[in-house]
């Protein structure tokens, strides 16, 4: 495969222009709330970051130990520690899925593999090399909106294989019944820039077994969150906190299903994240509907995907309803 780095480098934050309806980006908006801001804003920043009270909050919501919890810097740190403490033989990396996996592979050296999922980008474990010891994969997978199910991801745990599971987008569904509990095998990457708005924070966490936590750590500059991150991870770990975000996931599940019937999708697809994947009839749609006041993200730069795929970030309904008419009169 020959690899565009700067495709794999593309993020639908280039592609919000000032002035459009940002459908783009999938952080929710309206995010922090009032109450996180005044607890990120009472943060003592003379100190040196002390994590313990973090990891102790993260491994309360996630129901394992301290020693099973890594904090980083938004779970983009998370690949990149990921492919600085591992040298697999055969990486594999399942797409189409969020891009940055993939690049800090490749910016540390490793060698990947792709395996190219068509629509309705369901995941038979069988098509992953037996060999491959590293594996990569989002759940729901960002840009498909794709939600596997747990069973699908532990038939990919063997011996001697690591799989990622990239959960940046797991709070969007209620009750997260296929989130991966840490395990030997199992590196689980979270983040909570999406569904607290704190993309400008870079905040998330790594679950693994304590030997893969070590692993990593051992690969992290010192100090690398931020105090006001760490306070962060107490606050949106909280059980109030969980529970705001569980009726966020709620909702969410209702405005999706409104633009998903307003706007389709691709067959068989039962999107189970804060946004959508279409195909269009024309190639990249993305500049006409900028032309009406949109930003969707284009598609083209997802390994698996061309030039007639946007994904559209779920908002209000009104928004929906806005942004199916743009879409109707440019196609
Ligand atoms: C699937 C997925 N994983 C991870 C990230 C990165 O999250 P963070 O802001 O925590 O680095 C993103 C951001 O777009 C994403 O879409």
């Amino acid at each position: 495969v020959t690899v565009d780095a700067s495709a794999l480098r593309h993020h639908g934050d280039v592609d919000a222009l000032p002035g459009l309806v940002d459908l783009a980006v999938n952080v929710r908006p309206g995010m922090p709330p009032a109450w996180l801001r005044d607890r990120l804003a009472g943060v003592d920043l003379a100190r040196y970051p002390d994590q313990r009270a973090a990891r102790a909050a993260v491994a309360a919501r996630h129901r394992c130990e301290p020693a099973n919890v890594l904090l980083t810097a938004g779970a983009a740190e998370a690949f990149v520690l990921i492919a600085r403490a591992l040298a697999p033989r055969r990486a594999v990396v399942v797409h189409p899925q969020f891009t940055e996996p993939e690049a800090a592979l490749r910016a540390a050296g490793r060698h990947v593999e792709r395996l190219l999922l068509e629509p309705p980008f369901t995941l038979d474990p069988s098509r992953v090399p037996d060999d491959a010891d590293l594996v990569v994969i989002g759940n729901p997978t960002n840009p498909t909106s794709v939600l596997h199910r747990a069973a699908t991801l532990r038939a990919l745990v063997r011996r001697g294989r690591t799989v990622v599971v990239d959960e940046a987008f797991a709070d969007c569904v209620p009750g997260e019944p296929e989130s991966m509990a840490p395990a030997p095998g199992v590196v689980v990457v979270r983040s909570l820039t999406k569904t607290w708005g704190l993309a400008g924070l870079r905040v998330g966490y790594v679950l693994a077994d304590p030997p893969m936590v070590e692993a990593l750590r051992a690969v992290q500059p010192h100090w690398p969150v931020s105090a006001p991150a760490l306070e962060a991870c107490v606050a949106c770990s909280a059980p109030d906190a969980v529970a705001a975000a569980g009726a966020w996931a709620r909702e969410l599940t209702t405005v999706r299903a409104h633009l998903h019937g307003l706007v389709g999708g691709p067959a068989g697809v039962e999107p189970a994240a804060s946004f959508l994947l279409l195909r269009t009839d024309r190639p990249a749609s993305w500049e006409p509907l900028r032309d009406k006041g949109f930003a969707v993200r284009r598609g083209d730069t997802f390994p698996g995907l061309d030039a007639q795929w946007i994904r559209v970030a779920v908002r209000d309904e009104p928004t929906s309803i806005a942004f199916a008419h743009a879409l109707q009169e440019c196609l």
